[in-house]
């Protein structure tokens, strides 16, 4: 019954014969029909519930339970290592029993591969909603996997893979679902891969995973845009979120975890997509192709991905626009950052960078995250503008803030004197580089 106050005009809702929308989609709710979803943006996803109030005027109290932490028994000392030291170092040391892990990337960037490859040497259940039995032995076999504690199954319905498992005679100890957009739940109505579904089937198999102590591993398409909806929505979900980086074009790959509650989220594991799938990578300048010739536009970065000083190249191209607002492309590098370090140099180098476009790319197709790029990004900036090459076997390392000083970066020793090891003669860095003026030096 809707009470209404005809004093004030706002309405009181009694919601216990009242009927309500909810988007099929996401799970939004409204109490009027919408013919778009305001937070999905789906179009005619909005059903009627009327056992609404059943579920949420519930005044039963629910006494909580305690436990006293210490007596709490821990299953994290346990670790399942893949064998594969790029793997292991991201994830922490190795799954650990009962921990769910999302593991996301483009369609195609090797998701499959990287699993099935990491797997080989523990007890798996594979269960593929995209790829048959067949096809998954085919490229097994292709990889030369060793498929003596594999198992494989196509079915999707997440209740039934439940079910199916909690009576397995076989030992598992992961299970991995190839994609989570494949699976569904029949207690939800929406459409497969939708929010709703998503999340239920989410919420099944975190609580099946942490109730009989089994590794899950989620794996879920994530486009170039950053589809908000879809897997990113199990980010908070999850125990680990793992990323898989890497452009078609290229052959490297990077894989980071961006949360993980069993370990830390700074160390990148590289690997190289080959004919005989992904190979670890530990050379630090794999991603330099050209490392003697110096070019305008063309600088050499030190960062710190975790622990490991790597190197990476960062080419600009300054040109003159004929547009009315210039061009900024920005590939490899933080955009917002980018653009930062752009105006700043406008504005104590007195360069009259809105009369240029300015194309930013990291060679390799991978990103640097690492804040220590800021530098190299500048000297690469003035070397195209002036049309100058840095010096030869230069290097940068190092953060810029907005007025322009240079700071340190994480681990600076420790990129000095690996760079100093792989012999970069010149390294510009926060001990002899105070401010960006200093660089002006560079291009006379
Ligand atoms: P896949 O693991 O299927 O990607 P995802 O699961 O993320 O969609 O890998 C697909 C690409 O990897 C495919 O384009 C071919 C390439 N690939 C190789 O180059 N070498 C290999 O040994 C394998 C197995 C795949
Ligand atoms: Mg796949």
């Amino acid at each position: 019954m809707t009470k209404r106050n005809n004093y004030f005009g706002f309405c009181h809702l009694d919601l216990t014969n009242m009927t309500f929308f909810v988007c099929s989609n996401c799970g939004y709710g409204s109490a009027s029909w919408m013919g778009k979803c305001p937070d999905c943006g789906k179009w005619n996803t909005l059903v009627e519930k009327p056992e609404f109030a059943k579920t949420s005027s519930s005044k039963a109290t629910k006494k909580i339970k305690i436990t006293k932490l210490k007596t709490v028994a821990s299953s994290y000392k346990i670790r399942f290592k893949t064998g594969i030291f790029e793997i292991d170092r991201v994830i922490g040391g190795g799954f650990i029993p009962g921990e769910v892990v999302l593991l996301t990337g483009e369609p195609g960037v090797g998701k499959s591969t990287l699993i099935l490859q990491s797997l080989q040497n523990i007890p798996s259940l594979y269960i593929s909603g995209e790829e048959s039995a067949e096809q998954v032995k085919v490229r097994a076999d292709r990889l030369k996997i060793n498929l003596d504690n594999f198992y494989f199954s196509n079915d999707t319905q997440v209740e039934g893979i439940i079910a199916g498992l909690e009576n397995l005679s076989e030992e598992i100890k992961i299970v991995v679902i190839d994609s989570i957009q494949t699976i569904f739940s029949k207690d939800i109505e929406g459409p497969i891969a939708g929010i709703s579904q998503l999340k239920e089937v989410a919420n099944k198999l975190i609580s099946f995973a942490k109730k009989n102590k089994i590794t899950v591993i989620l794996i879920g398409h994530i486009t170039k845009v950053g589809e908000i909806a879809g897997p990113k929505t199990l980010e908070h979900l999850v125990d680990c979120v793992l990323n898989f980086e890497g452009e078609k074009i290229s052959q490297y790959r990077l894989l980071r975890a961006s949360k993980n509650r069993f370990g830390s989220t700074d160390e990148i594991g590289i690997f190289e997509m080959s004919g005989g799938g992904l190979k670890e990578v530990t050379n630090p300048l794999v991603f330099l192709e050209q490392k003697n010739q110096y070019e305008p536009g063309k600088a050499i970065v030190g960062v710190t991905e975790g622990k490991r000083p790597l190197f990476f190249e960062i080419q600009t191209l300054v040109s003159s626009t004929v547009f009315a607002v210039p061009r900024r492309v920005v590939k490899g590098l933080d955009y917002n950052k980018t653009l930062l370090l752009i105006a700043v140099v406008k504005k104590y180098l007195y360069l009259p960078l809105d009369s240029y476009d300015i194309y930013v790319n990291v060679i390799g197709g991978v990103s640097i995250k690492s804040t220590s790029s800021d530098l190299g990004f500048i000297a690469s900036l003035l070397s195209s503008f002036k049309n100058i090459p840095l010096p030869k076997s230069s290097l940068f390392i190092g953060e810029v803030g907005l007025l322009g000083e240079v700071r340190a970066s994480y681990f600076e020793d420790k990129i000095v004197s690996e760079g100093k090891r792989l012999g970069f003669k010149k390294i510009f860095s926060s001990l002899n580089v105070k401010n960006i003026k200093d660089l002006k030096i560079l291009l006379r």
